[in-house]
C-alpha cells in the first residue's frame, strides 16, 4: 500500500494527469489512499473501503480517455494494478494468461519471445493496460481478421464486491459476458485474463503512405470509404487526416495518411491493392516486410514518433507515450459525403487546436460476430470507427505526432 505523494503515484502518465487537471466539470478529489496491490491486498482494500464508506477506482494502464480510473467526485481509494503484470504464454495450447496490470506491449513482447507465428488482436499503443483495454473491447490492426481483444478472451479472474476471487465458472456466463466490452470497473476488479492466441504468418507487410489535397487526397479518401471494409480481411488500411504545411510556401493543406498491416508478404499485397484500391497508387517501395512483432513496433512508433525499426524491447517501455490529448469515438454506417469531408477539413484547419481524425475500417470478422455475442455492439453494418482527437503540448510530454 502506498500513499499519495509516493513515486508510484507520480508515475501516472502525463497525458492523463494533465487532462484531468483541465476538466473543469470534474470536482477533482485526490484519492484517500493509493493501494498498489497484489491479489490479497485487493480483497482487503475492497472490504476495508466499504467499512469506511469510500468508493474504489481501479487503474491498470491509466489510459482511460476520461480519467475514470483515477478521478472521482467522492472520497475514494485507488487500486493500482501495476504490480500484477505476470504473463504466461502457452504455445502448445495457443493461449496465454495475462494479469490485468500488464500492458499490451508487454503481452505482445512475451508472445513474440515464445513464437514467431502467434499473435494477438488488440490495440496499437504499447502502454495501454490489458485491464481496461480488454474490458472495453480492444481494437487494432488484426481486427478485420480476428475481431477484438475481448472476442478472443476465454476466461478471467475477477474479485467481486464481497472480495471473492472468481474464475469464469465461478462468476457465471452472464458476468463473463459483461466484462468483455461492458467495462470491468462496473463489476469488480479483474485480476487476469486468459486469451486465445491467433496464428500470424512469419512475414507481415506494413506501409504508410501520405497524400495531400494537392495529391488527390479527397478522391482517395472517398474511394477508401467504399473499399476499406471490403478488402481481403488480411489487410487493414487505417486512414488518418490532419493539417500540414503545403509544399506551396506559407499555405496549409490537409494530409491523409494510409497506414496498413497486411498478414502476408509484399508479393501478395501489391496485386491485391492494385486490384481493389488502385487510387492509392501503392508501390513496392512504400512497403516493409517484417515479422508480426515488427509490425507492432512499427505501428506503436507512429504514435510515439520514433523510426519504427527498433527492437521489440521498446514495447516494454512504460514511459514512452507522454502527450496531452483528448479523444472521442464515433462509428460510421455510410460513407461521409463530399460536403461532410469539407466540414471535417474546416475543423482540421482550425488554428486553436491540433485536431486529427483517424478512421479504422471494419468488415471481415467484425461482420460475422453477432452484436450481442459480447457487449460491444458495433458489428455488421458498421463500415468504420472514427476517432476525433485534439492534442496539445505540455511540460513533460514526449510524443508529438
Ligand atoms: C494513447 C492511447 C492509445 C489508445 N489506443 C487504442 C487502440 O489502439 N485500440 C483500442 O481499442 N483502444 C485504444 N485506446 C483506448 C484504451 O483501450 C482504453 O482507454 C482502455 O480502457 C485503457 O485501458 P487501461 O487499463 O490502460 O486504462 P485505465 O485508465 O487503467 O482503465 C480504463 C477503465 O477500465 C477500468 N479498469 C482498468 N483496469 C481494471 C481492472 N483490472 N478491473 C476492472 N476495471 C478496470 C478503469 O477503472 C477505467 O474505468 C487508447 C488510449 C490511449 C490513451
Ligand atoms: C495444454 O495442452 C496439453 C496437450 O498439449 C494438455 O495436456 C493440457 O491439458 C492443456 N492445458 C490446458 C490448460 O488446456
Ligand atoms: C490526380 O487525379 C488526376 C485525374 O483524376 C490525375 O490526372 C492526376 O495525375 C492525379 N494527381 C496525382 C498527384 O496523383
Ligand atoms: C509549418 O510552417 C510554420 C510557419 O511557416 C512553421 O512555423 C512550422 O514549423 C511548419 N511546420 C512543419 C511541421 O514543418
Ligand atoms: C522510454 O521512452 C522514453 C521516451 O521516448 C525515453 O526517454 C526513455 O529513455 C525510454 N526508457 C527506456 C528504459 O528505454
Amino acid at each position: 500500500m502506498t500513499l499519495l505523494n509516493s513515486p508510484e503515484y507520480l508515475q501516472i502518465p502525463v497525458h492523463v494527469r494533465s487532462f484531468c487537471y483541465k476538466m473543469p466539470f470534474v470536482v477533482k478529489q485526490e484519492p484517500y489512499l493509493v493501494a498498489i496491490c497484489v491479489v490479497s491486498h485487493i480483497q482487503a482494500t475492497i472490504i476495508c473501503s466499504q467499512q469506511h464508506d469510500l468508493q474504489i477506482r481501479t487503474r491498470s494502464g491509466g489510459h482511460d480517455f476520461e480519467g475514470l480510473s483515477y478521478v472521482a467526485e467522492v472520497p475514494f481509494v485507488l487500486i493500482d494494478l501495476m504490480y500484477l503484470r505476470e504473463i504466461k504464454v502457452d504455445v502448445d495450447n495457443q493461449t496465454a494468461w495475462v494479469q490485468a496490470g500488464a500492458t499490451i506491449g508487454e503481452l505482445y513482447y512475451s508472445i513474440s519471445q515464445k513464437s514467431k507465428t502467434l499473435g494477438f488482436p488488440a490495440g496499437l499503443c504499447a502502454t495501454v493496460g490489458t485491464g481496461g483495454h480488454f474490458s472495453g473491447g480492444g481494437y487494432g490492426f488484426l481486427m478485420r481478421k480476428y475481431g477484438l481483444a475481448a472476442d478472443n478472451t476465454i476466461d478471467a479472474h475477477i474479485i467481486d464486491v464481497q472480495g471473492n476471487l472468481l474464475d469464469r465458472k465461478g462468476m457465471g456466463e452472464d458476468l463473463f459476458w459483461a466484462i468483455r466490452g461492458g467495462g470491468g470497473a462496473s463489476f469488480g476488479v479483474i485480476v487476469a485474463w486468459k486469451i486465445n492466441l491467433v496464428p500470424v504468418p512469419s512475414k507481415v507487410t506494413v506501409f504508410q503512405v501520405a497524400r495531400t489535397l494537392e495529391q488527390n487526397a479527397t478522391e482517395i479518401i472517398q474511394r477508401w470509404q467504399l473499399v476499406a471494409n471490403k478488402l481481403d480481411e488480411r489487410i487493414s488500411v487505417w486512414m488518418g487526416m490532419k493539417r500540414v504545411n503545403s509544399s506551396q510556401h506559407g499555405k496549409l493543406t490537409i494530409q491523409a495518411t494510409f497506414v496498413s498491416t497486411f498478414l502476408g508478404d509484399v508479393q501478395q499485397l501489391i496485386p491485391l491493392m492494385r486490384k481493389s484500391f488502385p487510387e492509392l497508387g501503392l508501390v513496392r517501395e512504400d512497403c516493409t516486410e517484417t515479422s508480426w512483432i515488427g509490425s507492432v513496433v512499427f505501428m506503436n512508433a507512429g504514435l510515439v514518433g520514433s523510426a519504427g525499426n527498433e527492437s521489440p524491447e521498446v514495447l516494454l517501455n512504460r514511459t514512452q507515450f507522454r502527450m496531452s490529448f483528448k479523444g472521442k469515438s464515433d462509428y460510421g454506417r455510410k460513407p461521409i459525403p463530399l460536403e461532410g469531408l469539407r466540414g471535417l477539413c474546416h475543423f482540421l484547419y482550425d488554428n486553436e487546436v491540433r485536431g486529427a481524425v483517424q478512421f479504422v475500417p471494419y468488415g471481415g470478422r467484425m461482420d460475422e460476430i453477432s452484436e450481442s455475442e459480447i457487449p460491444f455492439p458495433h458489428r455488421s453494418g458498421y463500415i468504420f470507427h472514427i476517432l476525433y482527437s485534439v492534442s496539445w503540448q505540455e511540460e513533460g510530454d514526449t510524443a508529438g505526432s
